[in-house]
């Protein structure tokens, strides 16, 4: 049975990335550290070895790498306005952090690292659809810190026998996804609409987005691990595009919930449209994404009713 390291599987995204693994049959350790993680996420997954721990200390990590075939680092201090706000602290967990899971994975020998990265290391967005040679400069810490992990990651292919996969995501949305003020607009809008609060929407909300469901990023992470040979960069998004006001309709729609939406100014640096070019991870990786919105959308809400996010 081969066995995987997930840093941050304790996580929105990384604890979905543990559901596919286990259903997989790998043999599963998370590592993670608890900051912005939850336990119960991961409730559904006995078998899975937790170990409370942080990237940062290489004891631990190596440890918690002993016989691993490959590592999910996931594990990050997430989001542009707390890097902002902590911007070294941002650095030391994404940037260190990143290079004590790179060194402890040489050492322990392990075949592949499929590091996640983001969309936040392209800054501005100057032209579409984003390939992965948009122009990339980061405007915040945290797009920063997420690029230079990803440079350590390709040198660290480059210099050792280790295979690193970058995944630059773009806006996941998804089961476990819990509502933050500063967050995504999906766990915001469910937020809003199970506490009868209005949406507001910024602008006249025909401004476009690419959301990917959670499922196929889980899904691009496992074929990332398996796909031989392979090193490099990837854009991840679902490559197709709907209007803020077109989220609104499902949304509700899957809620089963009438809310009053309030248009307000638009954000400044807020983009107009998105579209993400993924055909490089289709063609390399095999990556499909196969969750349609409204699927997603009415799995996401059920789950948020639960929880009451
Ligand atoms: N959610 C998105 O839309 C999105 C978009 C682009 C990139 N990403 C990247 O995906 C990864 C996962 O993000 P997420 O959305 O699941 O966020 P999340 O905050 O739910 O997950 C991050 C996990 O890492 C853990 N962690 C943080 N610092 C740690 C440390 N020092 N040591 C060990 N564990 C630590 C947290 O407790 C948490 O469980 C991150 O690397 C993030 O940069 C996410």
């Amino acid at each position: 049975m081969s066995k995987a390291l997930i840093t941050g599987g304790a996580g929105f995204i990384g604890s979905n990335v543990a559901k596919l693994l286990v259903d997989e049959g790998y043999d599963v350790v998370v590592l993670d550290n608890l900051s912005s993680g939850y336990q119960r996420n991961l409730a559904t997954l006995p078998t899975v070895e937790f170990v409370e721990g942080d990237v940062r200390d290489v004891e631990g990590l190596s440890q918690a790498m002993e016989g691993v075939e490959v590592v999910f680092h996931l594990a990050a201090s997430v989001g542009n306005t707390r890097s902002i706000n902590h911007p070294i602290a941002d650095s030391e967990i994404n940037v260190i952090g990143t290079l004590r899971v790179l060194e402890a994975a040489r050492h322990a020998e392990v075949r592949k690292v499929v590091y996640s990265s983001s969309a936040a290391i392209f800054g501005e967005l100057k032209h579409l659809p984003i390939r992965e040679d948009h122009p990339i400069e980061p405007d915040t810490p945290y797009g920063a810190s997420k690029l230079a992990a990803e440079k350590h990651c390709l040198a660290y292919a480059k210099l050792y026998d280790l295979e690193v996969v970058c995944l630059r995501y773009f806006n996941v949305y998804g089961v476990n996804q819990r509502y933050d003020a500063y967050g995504n607009v999906i766990p915001i809008f469910a937020h809003r609409l199970l506490h009868g609060l209005p949406l507001t929407v910024f602008g006249d909300g025909e401004q476009t987005r690419d959301f990917v469901n959670v499922r196929d990023v889980a899904r691009v992470n496992l074929l990332a691990a398996q796909t031989a040979g392979v090193s490099g960069a990837f854009n991840i998004a679902s490559g197709t595009s709907i209007t803020i006001n077109q989220l609104v309709e499902l949304i509700r729609d899957v809620g089963g919930i009438q809310p009053a939406v309030e248009y307000g100014p638009s954000r400044q640096g807020d983009v107009r449209h998105s579209r993400t070019d993924i055909s490089a991870a289709r063609m390399v990786l095999g990556y499909e994404p196969a969750v349609e919105i409204a699927d997603g959308l009415a799995e996401y809400m059920a789950w948020a009713k639960g929880e009451m996010v």
